[in-house]
Formats: structure tokens, sequence, C-alpha cells
């Protein structure tokens, strides 16, 4: 039976439509299968001969995209793989090349709202933060081991967090007493050390977005997956075939469009989304999750 409280609505699913252009028999890659919303759209449109490849990290998910793809005419593989080996996938499916590949990157709502993953800094649960639960490191391991300049500088790396210093610091004074443990606590560290009240509705955001942002980004090695995701695209796309990428934050955006730039420089794809594509305010407003959704398009040019 399908627990339908597990939930996830797509984001740019018209834009997806329009810019990959699924025809009949097409082989799809979906590199984040989720819940399987753009899945599902994509192999419709592929149809009965067609082929879809979904992969994910996440074994909850990969069971609801499972079961969200029955009834569909077009045939469906699932492989619980990271896309970074998305080679080893396609090797397993007996498939060398792909008309589409996509990914939407990052973190499914259902991922988000279930407290024992730790992503979410509304909801107290342990400090978890792996999307695959074969990762030996969670974002505890992470915030207790590191240095506080190593940390510091990890926050703001990847979470482009201004106080990173002021943050790495009161973490560094409260492990001292103990080990960091949930997600509660280190929003209480965070708004203590730049002391704001974590529940007021004055400030634009949230004050422990960036530093959670940061150790999902680290735990996941969600950047470096992303390039060997990108580097590894263009031997595996048919001419002509598409690839297509949502992103969630600017850090992934930019890896994107300098991989597609330096592409198109040496003659290896057709940049189709001179700028990336946004949700409309529309769907903005029925989606808040989509507010920072950016989808960029390529071709493979055919020689
Ligand atoms: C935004 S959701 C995708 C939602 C999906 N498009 C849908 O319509 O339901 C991102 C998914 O990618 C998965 N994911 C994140 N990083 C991954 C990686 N490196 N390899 C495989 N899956 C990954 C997450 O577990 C999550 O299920």
């Amino acid at each position: 039976m399908e627990d339908e409280t597990r939930e996830h609505v797509p984001v740019l699913v018209e834009e997806v439509a329009q810019y990959l252009a699924i025809k009949p028999g097409d082989v799809i890659l979906d590199c984040t299968v989720g819940l399987a919303g753009h899945a599902r759209m994509l192999a419709e449109s592929a149809g009965d001969s067609g082929l879809l490849i979904g992969m994910d990290v996440d074994e909850l998910n990969l069971q609801s995209a499972s079961q969200r793809m029955e009834g569909c005419s077009c045939r469906c593989r699932l492989f619980r793989s990271n896309f970074a080996e998305f080679d080893e996938v396609l090797a397993s499916a007996g498939v060398a090349t792909v008309d589409v590949i996509f990914a939407d990157l990052g973190i499914s709502s259902a991922q988000l709202d279930d407290p024992k993953r730790g992503l979410s800094f509304m909801q107290d649960g342990p400090l978890d933060m792996r999307l695959d639960e074969r990762l030996s490191e969670t974002a505890a391991d992470l915030i207790n081991r590191l240095g506080e300049t190593e940390l510091a500088d990890l926050i703001y790396k990847y979470g482009q967090e201004r106080f990173s210093r002021r943050i790495a610091r009161a973490v560094h004074y409260a492990r001292r007493d103990r080990r960091i443990a949930t997600t509660a606590e280190l929003v209480d560290i965070i708004a203590r050390a730049l002391r704001v009240n974590p529940n007021s509705r004055a400030a634009k955001i949230h004050p422990a977005t960036r530093t959670f942002q940061a150790l999902r980004i680290a735990v996941n090695d969600e950047l470096g997956a992303l390039e060997r995701l990108l580097a590894r695209a263009p031997a595996r796309l048919n001419p002509n075939g598409r690839i297509g990428i949502i992103s969630f934050h600017s850090l992934e955006d930019a890896l994107v469009k300098h991989d597609f730039r330096a592409r198109k420089t040496d003659g290896i794809y057709h940049v189709l989304t001179k700028k990336p594509l946004a949700a409309s305010a529309d769907e903005v407003a029925r989606n808040p999750r989509s507010r920072s959704a950016k989808l960029r398009v390529a071709e493979r040019i055919a020689s």
C-alpha cells in the first residue's frame, strides 16, 4: 500500500516537457526519480516503445516511485544509485546511450518533512541529513569532527553564510560540553550566535538556512556528484539528445551554466536556455518550493 502522506509537487513541469521534447520510443535517464512526478510525465510521452531508467539514492523514495510508475505504458527500470555513477546504472540496464538525461536536484518534500532525516531546521530530529543512509558520516558526525576553521570554511563555501566564523566558534564552544546531536540543538546554537530569534517572522530567511544547506551539501557531496554527472553526460547522449537540470541554489546553477558554456565552445552542446527558466508567479503561489528552481537545457550536437 502506498503511503499517500509522502508528497512532492514537481516543479517546472510544463517547461521540462517543452524543452526536453520527448518523442515516442525515447530512452530517458531520470537521475533523481524522487516520487516520480517528472518521471511519470516523461514516461507517458515516451509511450510503450520508450524506456525510462530512473535512479535515486533514497530507498523510500524509490519505493514510492515504483508504485507511482505502475500502470504506465512505458517500460521502466529503477535503480538505487548515486547519479555520479550513472554509467554503471546504464550498463546494468544494458543501455549504451540515451535520448534524454534529466536531473531535478536536491531533496523532495517527503524527505524534508520527515523529522528523522534531520534535513529541516523547522522540526527537531537527529542531525543526520544523509539522503543515502549507506553513507557513513552524518551531519552530526561532521559538525562534531571538523576543526573550528574547517567548519567555518565549509559553512562559508557551501552555505555562502557571511557569519560562518561566528557560527563555527559557537559550535566549537557548545560541543566542548556535549556532542551536538539534534537539529534543534544546532538551530539554538546558530540563533544564539547571531543573536536572533529563530521563530521571528521579521527575517527574510531562517537564521539556520545557510548552515543547514552547507552541511547537507557536504554530507552528500552534492556538488561532487553533479560535477561527475555533467562530465560523463556528453558521452552518453545520442546525437540531438537533450540534458535538462533543475537546480535550487546558485552553487549548483553555476556548475551547470559553466559546463554547458564550455561544451558549447567545444562544439558539443547547443544551449537551449540562454537564461535559466524559472517558475511563474502562479506556480510559486501554488508551490513555494519552486521559488528558487532554475532549469537549464542543452542539446548534444549531432557530429
Ligand atoms: C527534488 S527531488 C526529485 C523529485 C522528482 N523529480 C519528482 O518529481 O518527484 C530530488 C531527488 O534526488 C535524490 N538525489 C539527490 N542527490 C542524488 C544523487 N546524487 N544521486 C541520486 N539521487 C539523488 C533525492 O533523494 C530526491 O529523491
